[in-house]
């Protein structure tokens, strides 16, 4: 029988932070890692244009540094179809054919659409692209008659959407799409260095690829608990950042030391952070020895996004004579 499909994709942001790594990337290991699924990845390039239309200059090369970021933390083109969206042409053709059947209301009421509006206000956003976003979307889960999606919470409307544009063909025309199921996973709410969410427009990222210097800087300048003012303060781990990090690179053990040692002031901060440094440098090294290899070796790179590309247009090709006949075109 054949595995179930599982599709994702990312916009090319350039490289990527840890809140990326353990949120949806981390997920998309796994699942790749289960070996239950058929798993496609791509780089939403087209949709990077939607809100940086006027400045494209960097999507070719952040795409690039997305995917090298992609296959350091363990996305294996053996194992999942690595891809670039613009490089198959037929998502445009559905997405021009689902648009004509997508109610505008479906998309005016959309709160991803409001709110990036409202965040990204210094840019006109008042484009048709960007209204119909979750459109291009659905074409490109449902291209693949995807059954799973991981994604974030801030994109479950999106695929909510794709869900009902879904069912509006297959009402329409014939059934020929499965409804895809959003893969939520939970996630400790991982913030920046400021103590604000962790996002590459605050600039308070702490990135995969960073290391020595770079990583112990951020770390140490991390927001701790601010009502920790002096070492012989007690602090709170529960409202602490760096915290919720060791949660995720400690040991069991260590995270419960820190715990203790922290609430009764017999660890300081200094202390707590350059533990954490250590930790996180650890693990990211197997992931920086890739990086280095990836970096050293463009050519595989480009052979394993062409390798990807083809693997998924052969599956948007069948898809879509099976929409042009559904569509009677
Ligand atoms: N909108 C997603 C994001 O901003 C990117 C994306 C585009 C996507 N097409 C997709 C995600 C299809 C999942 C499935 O991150
Ligand atoms: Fe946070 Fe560690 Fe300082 Fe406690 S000791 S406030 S957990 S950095």
């Amino acid at each position: 029988m054949a595995l179930k499909r599982i599709l994702s994709g990312m916009r090319p942001t350039g490289k990527l932070h840890l809140g990326n790594l353990h949120g949806a990337l981390g997920n998309w290991v796994e699942l790749q890692n289960s070996g239950k699924y058929d798993c496609c990845y791509f780089v939403a390039d087209w949709h990077a244009f939607t809100s940086e239309y006027s400045t494209t200059e960097g999507i070719k090369d952040n795409t690039i540094s997305m995917v090298i970021d992609w296959l350091a933390v363990g996305l294996d083109p053996q194992k999942s179809t690595l891809f670039v969206q613009s490089a198959i042409k037929e998502h445009a053709e559905l997405f021009l054919l689902l648009s004509m059947i997508t109610p505008l209301a479906w998309l005016e009421r959309n709160p991803t659409y409001k709110e990036m509006k409202t965040e990204l206000a210094n840019k006109d956003l008042s484009t048709f692209g960007f209204l119909g976003y979750p459109v291009l979307q659905a074409a490109d889960i449902i291209m693949y008659k995807a059954y799973g999606v991981p994604v974030g919470v801030d994109q479950l409307p999106h695929v909510e959407l794709t869900r009902e544009i879904a069912r509006r063909f297959n009402f329409l025309y014939t059934e020929i799409f499965p409804i895809p199921e959003p893969l939520l996973t939970s996630v400790p709410k991982l913030l920046g260095i400021d103590g604000r969410k962790m996002s590459k427009s605050y600039d308070n990222s702490i990135y995969i690829s960073d290391r020595g210097k770079v990583l112990l800087e951020k770390i140490s300048s991390m927001f701790t608990d601010p009502q920790r003012m002096r070492k012989s303060d007690p602090g709170n781990p529960e409202i602490c950042n760096v915290f919720t990090f060791h949660g995720l690179y400690s040991t069991p053990q260590t995270v419960k030391e820190i715990d203790a040692g922290c609430r009764k002031a017999s660890i300081g901060c200094t202390d707590c952070k350059k533990m954490l440094a250590q930790r996180i440098s650890d693990a990211l090294a197997p992931v920086h020895e890739r990086m280095d290899y990836y970096v050293n070796h463009m050519d595989e790179i480009n052979s394993i996004i062409a390798a990807g590309n083809k693997k998924a247009a052969e599956i948007a090709c069948r898809t879509m004579e099976e929409v042009r006949s559904a569509v009677k075109i």
